[in-house]
C-alpha cells in the first residue's frame, strides 16, 4: 500500500531479481546495515567526509537521483527544492536512510532498486550522484551505463569513489587484500572507476584527487 505521496514504504517494496553476485552484495549490506555508520566513521574523517559537501554543492537543482544511498549519509547536503529520488539494493540500508530522512525533515523518494537495472525511463534525471557505490556494484560498467541512460542529454553525473592506487607496490597489495575486504565490508578496494566511467561511454569532464590518490571526485556527462 502506498502513502498519501504515492510512495511505497521501503519494507513493502519488492526486492529486484538478482544474479548470484548481486544477491551476495545485497546480503552483505543487509548484514552490515546496523553497524555501517560506525564502520564509516573513520572514512568520514578523511576525504569522503570532506568530499560529500563538495560533491553536493555541484548538484543544485532539477530532478536528482542518488544511487546507493545507503543509510543516507549524504542527506545533510541534499539540495533544498524538488524531492530527491534515492535508490539502494539493500532494504536494511534503506530503512536507515528512511529514518534519517524523517529526522532531517526531508521528503525523499526511497526505492529498493539495482543500479544495474534501473526502473526509470530514459532521460529522467538532470543529475545523478553516488558516494562509495561503484566499489560494490557487481558489474560497475553495466551500472554506469544505466546512469548514462537515465540522465538527460548533457546531464551531470558526480561520483565520489575510493579507487585502486596505480602504484607499483600499493596497487598489487590492494589486489591481494581485496577478497578479504569484500567479505568484511562488501566493497572492492581495487576498482578502476575512472577507467570504468570511460568504458561505460560517459564523457569524463574532471577527476579531482581528494587526499592523495585513493579518493576521487569524478564529474562525467552522458
Ligand atoms: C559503501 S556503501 C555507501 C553508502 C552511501 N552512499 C554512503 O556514502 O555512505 C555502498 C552502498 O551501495 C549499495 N549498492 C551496492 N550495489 C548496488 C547496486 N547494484 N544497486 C544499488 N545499490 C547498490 C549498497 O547496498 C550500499 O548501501
Amino acid at each position: 500500500m502506498s502513502n498519501q505521496a504515492g510512495i511505497i514504504p521501503v519494507s513493502r517494496q519488492p526486492k529486484p531479481p538478482a544474479d548470484r553476485q548481486t544477491a551476495l552484495t545485497r546480503a552483505r549490506y543487509d548484514r552490515i546495515a546496523p553497524i555501517y555508520d560506525l564502520m564509516q566513521k573513520f572514512m568520514e574523517r578523511g576525504a569522503i567526509g570532506t568530499g560529500r559537501p563538495r560533491l553536493w554543492s555541484h548538484v543544485a537543482e532539477g530532478r536528482v537521483l542518488e544511487v546507493g544511498v545507503g543509510t543516507g549519509q549524504s542527506m545533510d547536503y541534499y539540495p533544498r527544492g524538488p524531492r530527491v529520488t534515492a535508490i539502494d539494493l539493500s532494504e536494511r540500508m534503506l530503512q536507515r536512510a528512511s529514518k534519517r530522512a524523517a529526522e532531517l525533515g526531508l521528503d525523499v523518494d526511497l526505492r529498493v532498486m539495482d543500479v544495474q537495472h534501473l526502473d526509470f525511463p530514459d532521460r529522467t534525471f538532470d543529475a545523478v550522484a553516488a558516494t562509495c557505490v561503484f566499489c560494490s556494484v557487481p558489474d560497475p560498467i553495466v551500472g554506469l551505463r544505466e546512469l548514462k541512460r537515465v540522465v538527460k542529454p548533457g546531464g551531470d553525473i558526480w561520483l565520489l569513489e575510493h579507487v585502486r592506487i596505480d602504484r607499483p607496490v600499493i596497487g598489487p597489495l590492494m589486489d591481494a587484500l581485496n577478497p578479504m575486504m569484500v567479505r568484511m565490508m562488501g566493497a572492492n578496494i581495487n576498482r578502476r572507476t575512472v577507467e570504468n566511467v570511460r568504458l561505460a561511454g560517459l564523457q569524463l569532464i574532471t577527476v579531482e584527487n581528494l587526499g592523495g590518490e585513493l579518493v576521487k571526485l569524478i564529474h562525467a556527462r552522458s
